[in-house]
């Protein structure tokens, strides 16, 4: 019960880490708000969550629009009396048509759509917490979801950029924040198989044995990297357990940036 009696809000909290997450934290008594674009998938998830007796709400959200963010923490705080930890995690990693392109074959509207979801929808995250922590009067942690991506060279040139700016806007963001007792940490994961990339976050389908085995061989410890291994991770960062960790970039990545 890591989070008991603590209040979250998880984007893109309807699939893949984010749906993880808000299971993982719900069963370690926080109270969640599934904030998602996809207004099916967030209460499925919360759905999820009650059905197994914990306390979740769905919230649709697109974290590109300033007051949707500010709408979920608002949910957060009517409903549940206040905000604790936010969970900046969506973010998508292709073009809206699900193509992988060179970064010489993408154009404005690729560009757009990765900064406005991965980076500036993550820093309306950033900002509405540290304004309803403020209002608390201190104290709270932002998990941001950055990626190795962001960190070492890898495909995806542009989704590696946006990251690369998530990172480095927890990194600064820390600092900023420290004196007021909000932690701000990132979950950064190697390539684990959601509904993020092969098919533009449309739906999900099951990865067959031979996709989970190619993802393993990456990474050193040879295994493939889950979802539930990165809220695993977020959840420790949300947790007074990491009381005195901030501006961490934590790699779940199976070795992948060691080596
Ligand atoms: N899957 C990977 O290999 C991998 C690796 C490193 C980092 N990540 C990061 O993990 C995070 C979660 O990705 P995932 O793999 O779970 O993918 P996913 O597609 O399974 O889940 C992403 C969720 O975000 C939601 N979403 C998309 N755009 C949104 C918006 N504008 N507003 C609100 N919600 C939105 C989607 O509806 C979906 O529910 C992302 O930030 C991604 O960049 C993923």
């Amino acid at each position: 019960m890591l989070l008991k009696n603590k209040t979250a809000v998880i984007t893109g909290g309807g699939s893949g880490v984010g749906r993880a997450a808000v299971l993982l934290f719900a069963r370690n008594g926080a109270r969640v708000v599934c904030a998602d674009i996809n207004a099916e998938w967030a209460e499925n998830a919360a759905a999820a969550v009650r059905a197994e007796g914990g306390v979740a709400l769905a919230q649709r959200c697109d974290v590109q629009v300033a007051a949707d963010v500010d709408a979920a923490i608002a949910r957060a705080v009517n409903e549940f009396g206040r905000l604790d930890v936010m969970y900046n995690n969506a973010g998508v990693a292709t073009a809206a048509d699900g193509a992988a392109r060179q970064l010489t074959d993408q154009g404005d509207e690729d560009f757009d759509r990765l900064v406005s979801i991965n980076f500036r929808g993550l820093l309306y995250g950033c900002q509405a917490a540290v304004r309803q922590f403020r209002a608390q009067g201190g104290g709270g942690v932002i998990v941001n979801t950055g990626s190795v991506a962001g960190m070492v060279g890898w495909g995806g040139v542009m989704y590696g950029a946006t990251k690369g700016a998530v990172n480095q806007l927890t990194r600064g963001l820390a600092i900023e924040v420290a004196k007021e007792d909000i932690r701000v940490n990132a979950v950064c994961p190697a390539g684990m198989i959601t509904n993020f990339g092969r098919n533009a976050g449309k739906g999900f389908d099951t990865p067959s044995a031979e996709t989970l085995e190619r993802y393993g061989k990456h990474h050193p410890l040879g295994r493939p990297i889950d979802p539930e291994d990165a809220a695993n991770a977020a959840l420790f960062l949300a947790s007074d357990m990491a009381r005195n960790i901030t501006g961490v970039l934590l790699p779940v990545d199976g070795g992948y940036t060691a080596a």
